[in-house]
């Protein structure tokens, strides 16, 4: 059992009653009850993902509500916040109420529903954030833009702040960024592919810093892809400036160079950059400049992949393979499991202000299993999301999720868990 809200790593069971942990201690009785037996498995705190695109209402060709969630499950996750880009945009309450009722009815992941700081994430006026809140958004983000102009902003985090809840921003300078596919550097231009500089994210990164200080809103920043992005919430941080930030997987893991297969599914917004970001994002992230881990998980159907690079859609489905990507991290001796579990999920459900996060006896029982030594082959074919943009396709891994349990509903199982053992539950 690994619990970085209380930093414990010890053998022991755990028992589940009405969808909550009501007991954690070296052995309980076993009798009359259903068992999983996770004998040489982590159990640690659901896993949480605060960055998912699950494009419902409207872009239910890429995904639905059921498959995305479904693909969480899957994934490890017991919780998941999706982004606002949907068609319409969930700027209203509306949206946001239908997000959360179609979720609750699948009765998998817990869906926290992000809601659009300006309508229409036109970055103009901003959008019924009051509302939105009371129908169950747990933040505010345009992501998959930004908001450009710097009073808007800081009026929606003067606005946010009554509500307690974080702005969430896609830093880019769109002005700088126009028209580029992948990464400004030597890789794009050997391949005649028109760039984005660092520069893009690192104004703006700058920019929220500065807000946050100016009001006092809480300011978390998505996929962070620069060292320069660091550097600045470094000394934003030991400034006591309140933000945080998150990395995705494939930052943490691929470069530039992968673009040079000119394979579509490493064409994702930010984009991958040099060996020297993503060295620096993997140190942020051991050290706790970077918070948090997050998938931006962004399915795509095939129409929009399957063409020139410079047309192709940005996004990598990301969901099925945020675990085993981090758990690489960790074979590598970059990051401890605690810390591993502590970016993908306590530090994630403090920064959202959801539940969970940790194996508290009184606490809802998220929880996942992970068989940390499981190799396993990525095929796309085979996962579960829509999107089956991932540039870790044919990739052997190591290390899975093989129970993920909501509120003490096991929501996904791998098959062959518990074979010959006496798992029931
Ligand atoms: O690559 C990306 N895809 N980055 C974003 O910010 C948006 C996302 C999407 O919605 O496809």
């Amino acid at each position: 059992m690994i619990d970085p809200s209380t930093g414990t790593m010890e053998v022991a069971d755990i028992l589940v009653k009405e969808g909550r942990i009501a007991g954690v201690a070296p052995l309980i009785t076993r009798e009359g009850i259903p068992i999983i037996e996770a004998t040489g498995l982590w159990v640690v705190p659901g896993l949480i993902d605060i960055h998912v695109h699950l494009r419902d209402p409207g872009y239910e060709y890429k995904e639905t509500i059921e498959t995305g969630l479904a693909a969480a499950a899957k994934g490890g996750f017991t919780q998941v916040c999706c982004m606002a880009n949907t068609l319409p945009v969930n700027d209203t309450g509306a949206i946001t109420f239908y997000m959360v009722e179609k979720a609750r009815r699948v009765e998998g992941p817990l869906l926290h529903p992000v809601g659009a700081i300006t309508k229409g994430q036109k970055g103009e006026n901003l959008a019924e954030i009051g509302d939105m809140v009371d129908q169950g958004a747990v933040a505010v983000s345009d992501d998959g833009n930004p908001v450009m102009n710097s009073e808007v902003m800081r009026r929606a985090l003067e606005y946010a702040s009554h509500f307690d809840i974080p702005v969430v921003d896609h830093c880019e300078d769109k002005n700088l960024s126009d028209g580029g596919s992948i990464h400004e550097g030597e890789v794009s231009t050997r391949m005649g592919i028109k760039g984005i500089p660092s520069a893009s994210e690192e104004v703006m990164v700058a920019r929220d810093i500065c807000l946050a200080r100016q009001t006092g809103t809480r300011v978390h920043l998505q996929h962070l892809s620069s060292r320069g992005s660091v550097e600045l919430v470094k000394w934003a941080k030991d400034l006591g400036i309140p933000v945080t930030c998150e990395v995705t997987p494939h930052h943490l893991i691929l470069t530039h160079h992968a673009v040079e297969s000119y394979d579509t599914s490493t064409k994702v917004n930010p984009p991958l950059r040099t060996e020297e970001d993503r060295e620096a994002l993997v140190e942020a992230l051991a050290q706790g400049i970077i918070d948090c881990v997050a998938s931006d998980h962004a399915p795509h159907s095939l129409k929009e992949k399957d063409v020139e690079y410079d047309l192709a859609a940005f996004g990598i489905s990301g969901v099925e393979t945020a675990l085993a990507i981090v758990l690489k991290l960790v074979q590598e001796g970059r990051l401890t499991p605690m810390r591993a579990m502590e970016a993908m999920s306590t530090i994630p459900a403090r920064i959202m202000g959801l539940e969970g996060g940790n194996l508290k006896v009184g606490q809802p029982a998220h929880i996942t299993i992970i068989d940390p030594d499981k190799r396993w082959r990525l095929e796309p074919d085979s996962m579960v999301s829509k999107g089956k943009n991932t540039p870790f396709a044919g990739w052997d891994l190591k290390g899975k999720a093989v129970v993920t349990m909501v509120e003490g509903r096991v929501v996904w199982k791998e098959e062959t868990l518990g074979e010959g053992g006496n798992d029931e539950g």
